[in-house]
């Protein structure tokens, strides 16, 4: 698979095999992506991965804990606007039209919606931890190291969901990890192997034309 193939095979997923993820699989993956690109070589990035019983225990946490409290770092800025709202909201039609969860339905998209805090079913969950101290510029990093996993995973047959909405859960997980003083948790991402037969996983979203997003000037 070269690169271009890569970026477009991998799609979120959001129903997994229980196949365990070997631990060593999942340090070549980590060993791969750390080599991500960030401002000053920062690397402004740490990531705690769980698996068995830590995952169960992390699962318990959030039952638990729920629905929690974002805090000041929202997930989506308030009163989203277009274009990003309706890219948003076809995202979600079109991820619980393929449920067959209609939008009636509060408690069905709600209990789907809550299969995030079971990681979709996969072995393991990755947190992605931050130093509060950091800018916006170090969030950004943090992605491209989110997003090498995620290839590097893929190029493994592995497959992954980002999931910020452990966002809500920043002050429990925080406590949980004995995260530091001045660390936050950032994201949550799902890895493991991906359940073919499962119909959420054929969801396929769309991106904007290149000319919509792209400017060419002086060429
Ligand atoms: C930082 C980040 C956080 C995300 N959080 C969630 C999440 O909490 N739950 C979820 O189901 N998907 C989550 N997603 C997946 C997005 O919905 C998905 O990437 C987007 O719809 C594009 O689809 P694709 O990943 O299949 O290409 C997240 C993606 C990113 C990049």
């Amino acid at each position: 698979m070269n690169v271009a193939e890569a970026l477009k095979a991998r799609v979120s997923v959001r129903a997994y095999k229980p196949d365990p993820l070997p631990e060593q699989l999942l340090r070549e993956i980590l060993d791969a992506a750390r080599w991500a690109p960030s401002g000053g070589n920062l690397q402004p990035w740490r990531t705690i991965a769980v698996a068995g019983p830590e995952r169960v225990a992390v699962i318990a946490l959030a039952k638990a804990s729920l629905p929690g409290d974002v805090g000041e770092r929202f997930v989506y800025p308030p009163d989203l606007w277009e274009p990003h709202r309706s890219r948003r909201f076809k995202m979600g039609e079109d991820m619980y039209a393929l449920l067959g969860i209609p939008r009636e339905d509060k408690a069905g998209r709600l209990k789907q919606f809550m299969r995030n805090y079971e990681f979709f079913g996969a072995p393991v969950g990755l947190f992605f931890v931050i130093d509060k101290r950091m800018g916006y510029g170090q969030w950004a990093h943090m992605g491209m190291f989110m997003q090498s996993i995620a290839l590097a995973a893929l190029e493994r047959g592995v497959s992954s969901c980002m999931q910020e909405c452990w966002a809500t859960l920043r002050t429990p997980l925080a406590a949980h990890f004995g995260l530091g003083e001045s660390e936050m948790i950032y994201c949550g991402m799902a890895l493991g192997y991906a359940d073919e037969t499962a119909a959420i996983n054929t969801l396929r979203s769309e991106r904007a034309e290149l000319d919509e997003i792209a400017e060419f000037r002086g060429f």
